[in-house]
């Protein structure tokens, strides 16, 4: 494993889940300090969401989760309609910490349709029930991650170098990551792959997070500014752009960090591949294209005043929004755990979203 579990769940007793608390690593500390956040306040979780302690849409899924199981902790052991009310409500509230990862209100609406089609438990048992389900959406992103890393791997020949834009590794989901994922797993195979990281302003994910990761597995990784992209592409040093997303409409529209989609654009000019890897638990089949996903604007201090030192005149107007959507027809594959999905990726996303999707069927 690169990394330590970036999210997870602590049982307080032995032999029991519940009561238990969650164990994320501080992402805004790094790279100066591996540091944790151990608790069971939903305020705290829903904070550390928003303020991105804990990032990355399967990572923010999983940290919500675990939240929802926490928050019903609270209720009463002598009444199980409590307990399905308190997590309603912790699932109501940490939905609003962040609009745009899709993967957080895919983790609360299971947590909540789990909740409701276990009433009939007792209080104690549906505390355990839902600290296994938040426990069971960690690891399912943790086996979806390996086997996209084993998809993704096979499209990496041995010398190639990758381009990556934010983070998108083992920090950003339950470990692995899906666009770092497949780099792993090469490199586990005795490929020599090396990464350029693009450093991702304004919060420095690729700096900060993506370098430190791949640096913390020894693979060869290379930090860039965003505007060198375009030169170490015309300098024709990369042969695959790999990136994450936040989003992925029912066409193939991808929403991920903010300089992505330029980064789309780039490597169509160069004739190089860009490929989207994500779950399927990142996939939004109910939004038809990329004009339907919300983009998070963030505050203007993250550009003017990044990491406390002011960058730019006080009072300045800043437009930031966190994310962009790269149409699909810019993204030769889409790899998620189910295969590698080739245009017409709207019928490959309607395909492996159906709940009974064959594995084999998006190849
Ligand atoms: O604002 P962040 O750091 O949460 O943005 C994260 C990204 O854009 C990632 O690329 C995306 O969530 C994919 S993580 C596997």
């Amino acid at each position: 494993m690169p990394v330590p579990r970036t999210v997870e769940w602590v049982p307080d007793v032995p032999g029991r889940l519940a009561p238990g608390h969650v164990r994320m690593i501080d992402q805004t500390r790094l790279p100066a300090e591996l540091a944790f956040i151990d608790t069971a306040d939903v305020r705290a979780i829903w904070a550390a969401i928003r303020s991105l302690q804990v990032r990355g849409a399967p990572a923010i899924g999983i940290a919500a989760a675990m939240g929802v199981a926490a928050a019903a902790q609270a209720a009463a052991d002598d009444d199980p309609a409590a307990v399905v009310a308190a997590a309603n409500r912790a699932a109501e509230y940490l939905a609003g910490a962040r609009p745009t990862a899709v993967n957080l209100f895919w983790a609360l609406d299971r947590m909540k349709s789990l909740a409701a089609r276990s009433r009939g438990l007792s209080a104690p048992a549906l505390k355990e029930t839902l600290a296994r389900e938040a426990m069971a959406v960690r690891d399912e992103d943790a086996a979806m991650c390996r086997r996209i890393g084993e998809l993704g791997a096979a499209l990496l020949r041995d010398g190639d170098t990758v381009l990556t834009h934010c983070n998108a590794g083992g920090l950003a989901t339950a470990e692995f990551g899906t666009a770092l994922a497949p780099i792993y797993v090469a490199a586990g195979q005795g490929k020599k792959i090396r990464v350029f990281a693009d450093e991702t302003r304004p919060l420095l994910q690729g700096a900060r997070l993506t370098s430190w990761e791949l640096m913390q597995a020894g693979i060869d990784v290379t930090l860039i500014c965003d505007g060198a992209a375009a030169q170490v592409m015309k300098e024709g040093r990369v042969n695959a752009v790999l990136v994450g997303a936040d989003r992925i409409a029912a066409n193939g529209d991808a929403a991920n960090k903010i300089g992505t989609y330029g980064v789309a654009l780039l490597a169509g000019a160069h004739g190089i591949p860009f490929y989207v890897l994500a779950p399927t638990s990142t996939m939004d089949p109910r939004t038809p294209d990329g004009s339907g996903i919300v983009i998070e604007e963030r505050g203007a201090e993250e550009v003017t005043c990044g990491f406390g030192r002011r960058t730019a005149p006080e009072g300045v107007r800043v437009y930031a929004p966190a994310f962009d959507v790269t149409p699909h027809a810019l993204i030769a594959a889409i790899v998620c755990e189910k295969g590698v999905l080739r245009p017409d990726y709207g019928r490959a996303i309607a395909e492996v979203t159906r709940k009974s999707a064959a594995p084999a069927a998006c190849r």
